[in-house]
This record gives C-alpha cells, structure tokens and sequence, in this order.
C-alpha cells in the first residue's frame, strides 16, 4: 500500500496542522472524510480493552478513541464507560478497517501482539505495542523490516514504559564516564517463578461473549479452561504467557523490562552468539529456571561485551555478601574492571572493587552535560504520531532487536546449548535444525502479514 495515498493522510494534517495555524490549511476534501477529527486529537483504536489496557486509559482519554476490540464482550462496559462513543469490535481484524484510524494501542494476549502490529504498520497505522513484540525471531524481523520501510510516516513505541525512568540515563552515563573502569559483562534477571506442568484439560465451554477461538487466533486449536483468565486486571497475563503458544515466559515478561535496562545502557545490537541451559525441556510450557549468555561485538563507545539473562531465582553472583538479590526481585548488574554497578528501574547502587578503589578514575558529568531525560513515554509516541519525524525511544527498530536476542536465547535452550548467529541475515550459522527454531507455524487461516 502506498503511504501517500492511504486516506491515513489524515496523519500528515495532523502533522501539518499543529505546524501551521489552525483551519487555514485546505485539504482535499477526500482527506477530511477521512474522519479527521475539528482539534488534532488521534483517532485510535484500543485492542484489547480490559487488565493492562486500563493502565493507559487516562492518557488515551486526552485523544480519540474511537474503536474498542476485545474478544471478551463482557469487558466492554468498563471501556465504554471511558470511551462511551468507541465502537465495539471482538475481532481485531476487522477493528483495523474501522475507517479514519491513526493509530493503535495493543493490550492484548502476546501471541497476538506481532500480527496485530504486523497488520497495523501494514494499513500506514502507528502502533504502541505491550511487550513481548513478538514471540519469534521471524516475527521480530518481520516487523524491523516493516517499521524501517515507513520510519519517519509512522510511530511505534513498545511498552517498556519503565526505559523514561531517569535511572536509565544516569546508569549510562556512570557507565560511559568510567564509573566501572572498563566495561566488562552485564547481567539481568527476573526472579518470577511460575510453574506449570502442561495444558489444563478441557473443562466447560467459555462464557457467553467470551470468544475463544479468536483469542487462540493464530496458535494451535487448544481447548478452553478457566483458569487461564482467572488473574487480576494487568496481571492475567500470568495464567497464560507461561505456555509456549501464547507467551515465551519471564524471558519475554520480565525480560522485556530488564533486558531493556541493560540494552538501552549498552547500545546493545544483535548477538553473534548465544548460549542457554535450562530446566529439562517441555513441550507445552517454557521453562522457569533458564540462564541465558550474548555475545555482543564492540560498539563505538566499548569493547565486545558478554549479555547475561537470569531467571526462575538463578541469580548472578553477589559482589558483596550482604547484597541479596533475592530481596531486589528483578534487577541488573553491570561488570567492570574497576567495579560494579547494581541497578533496577529507580535505583542504583555504585560498588568500586579494582586495585585502587578510591573513585580517582572517575568523574561524573556535569549536570548540562547529562543524557537528556523522558518527560513521558506516552506522549512521546503521542508526539510522534502527530509529527513522524520526532522519535521514540522504544520504537520497533531498537525492541525488536531486544527481544530478537531473547528469543535466541530460547533457540539456543531448545536446540541443546550454543549458537552462532549471522544477524545481518538472520542465520543460525552452526546448527541447521536450529534455523527451524525462529519461526512459528501458524493456525490455517492466520497470516501474519495481512
Ligand atoms: N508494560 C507493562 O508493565 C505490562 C504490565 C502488565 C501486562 N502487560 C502486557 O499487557 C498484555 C495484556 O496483559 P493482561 O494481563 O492485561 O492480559 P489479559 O489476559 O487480561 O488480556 C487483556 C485484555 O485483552 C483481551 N484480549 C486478549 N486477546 C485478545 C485478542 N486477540 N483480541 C482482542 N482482545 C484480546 C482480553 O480479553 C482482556 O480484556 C500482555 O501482553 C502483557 O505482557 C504489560
């Protein structure tokens, strides 16, 4: 579809109108039947609409919402009492036609996450994706390749929304300026541990209105059970995203977050290789305990760098005794030759231990020099949906590399341990079976770029 002549032009109003004075602008009139709305709100459709989705509710409230998808009717009402003008779709391929659209915000189950994206970017929409993007390595660069072709016309942000938390600009900073000497390793763990032994079995049949066979969508036939939507709002996602067909686990849940810490303080690209153990492998469930290693090569500001992910309570080794990290939960801790830095989404925690420790080496950067902050990771993408030349900073070129590297190291876990990766290509390079391992197969009928 070409950019220019989608009636999503309606984008480029937007853009142009909150450049030039309101109302003297003339646009065809093709272009303002397109459902432009008298002020420069968005027109966004919310996919998804209950748990996570109200978390983003008084945001969305300052734009238009003017479509609500879910495939559980009963969770209707409590968007509509916010959005009392939406109309209600369960099927999110059909909410995308819903015409006059900007833009999308996707709160749904996470094997949905890349089609619905996919499918977005494809209609000239902006996205804002929760995490995981995408739960294969195929997914994740499909959908690199599609924002990079519209990059500059769109916007896409993906929800790590802890990345506008200062803390992140001033551990890399630290970590720049020397803090740690030279830059060695860097770990991140999730300490969330929830076991399952497989699939429950069939018991009952959905609720009236809840749409079972949309939510299975692309992922195998399965049947239905209660307990996966038996969690809190913004916490069910932890009935299900444990099974392979509908999440990839703490990897891609908390992995998301931490491994975004550490990405964003590294400039982390892809690995060239990756290295996994785990508990013994199940078929339906991914696994709890798992240990992770990336090679990453040098970049412009350092050398090469070994990534770690932690999970299922495999923490790293404390530098100090009295630092449990089992009481941190989650968290990072960043190597170097002069000491370490332990950090999560607020704090952070400076531990010199070279042969000289007494802080000579370093000095930190003078306030006007600091890496500027993140007033709102929200209105960021708002922003950048109005005006596509401004940027976001968790937009789908840098996440889907994050969580390309996650999804690795899962190849790497199931297919017994190492792999060297070509990431220009997109390669396995020493095991040909492990190339079977980054794609999904799909449920007929589903595709993932439609
Ligand atoms: N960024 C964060 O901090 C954060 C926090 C919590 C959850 N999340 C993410 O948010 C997403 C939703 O998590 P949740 O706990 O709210 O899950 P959930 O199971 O409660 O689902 C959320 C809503 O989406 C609907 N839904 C599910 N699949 C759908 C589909 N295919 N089409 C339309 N509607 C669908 C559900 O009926 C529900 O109303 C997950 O991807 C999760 O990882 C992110």
């Amino acid at each position: 579809m070409n950019i220019q002549t989608h009636p999503l032009d309606r984008r480029s109003f937007l853009r142009k109108s909150t450049l030039s004075a309101a109302g003297l602008l003339i646009l065809p009139s093709g272009i303002r039947a397109a459902g432009q709305s008298p002020n420069d709100k968005l027109n966004i459709a919310l996919i998804g609409a209950w748990g996570r989705a109200t978390a983003h509710y008084g945001w969305l409230k300052q734009q238009n919402v003017v479509a609500i998808c879910d495939i559980n009717e009963a969770h209707f009402a409590h968007a509509l009492k916010e959005f009392p003008k939406a109309e209600t779709y369960v099927d999110w391929r059909k909410c995308l036609d819903h015409k006059g659209l900007d833009a999308v915000v996707i709160c749904t189950a996470d094997h949905h996450h890349a089609f619905i994206s996919n499918w977005a970017l494809n209609r000239n929409l902006s996205v804002y994706c929760e995490k995981p993007l995408a739960l294969s390595v195929e997914e994740a660069r499909t959908l690199r390749a599609n924002w990079l072709s519209k990059k500059g016309k769109l916007a896409t942000q993906c929800g790590t929304q802890m990345h506008a938390q200062d803390n992140y600009a001033r551990v890399k900073e630290m970590i720049i300026d020397g803090a740690i000497g030279e830059f060695k390793s860097a770990t991140a763990w999730g300490n969330r541990k929830l076991r399952r032994d497989g699939h429950f079995p069939a018991s009952g049949n959905p609720p009236a209105g809840l749409h079972w066979d949309l939510w299975l969508g692309p992922s195998p036939e399965r049947p239905y059970h209660p307990e996966y939507f038996t969690g809190g709002p913004g916490s069910n996602c932890l009935q299900w995203n444990m099974f392979w067909d509908w999440g990839v686990g703490q990897i891609g849940d908390m992995g998301s977050h931490f491994m975004d810490l550490l990405y964003c303080v590294t400039d982390a690209k892809l690995p060239t290789s990756v290295k996994a153990t785990g508990e013994k492998y199940n078929p339906d469930v991914t696994p709890v305990e798992l240990e992770a290693q990336f090679e990453h090569p040098a970049n412009d500001w350092r050398g090469p760098i070994r990534v770690n992910w932690n999970q299922g309570g495999l923490y790293p080794r404390s530098p100090r005794p009295f630092l449990d990290f089992e009481k941190l939960g989650h968290g990072a801790m960043f190597q170097g030759t002069e000491g370490f830095i332990i950090a999560d989404y607020n704090q952070r925690l400076l531990i010199p231990s070279g042969k000289n420790p007494d802080l000579s080496y370093y000095k930190p950067r003078a306030k006007d020099k600091q890496l500027p902050a993140i007033p709102s990771f929200y209105q960021e993408w708002v922003d950048a949906c109005k005006d596509p030349s401004k940027s976001t900073c968790c937009n789908f070129e840098y996440h889907s590399q994050l969580i390309e590297q996650m999804l690795l190291g899962l190849v790497a876990y199931r297919s017994g341990g190492e792999i060297t990766y070509d990431g220009a290509k997109g390669v396995v390079t020493n095991n040909a079976e492990a190339n079977a391992l980054l794609k999904r197969n799909y449920r007929a009928g589903w595709t993932l770029n439609g």
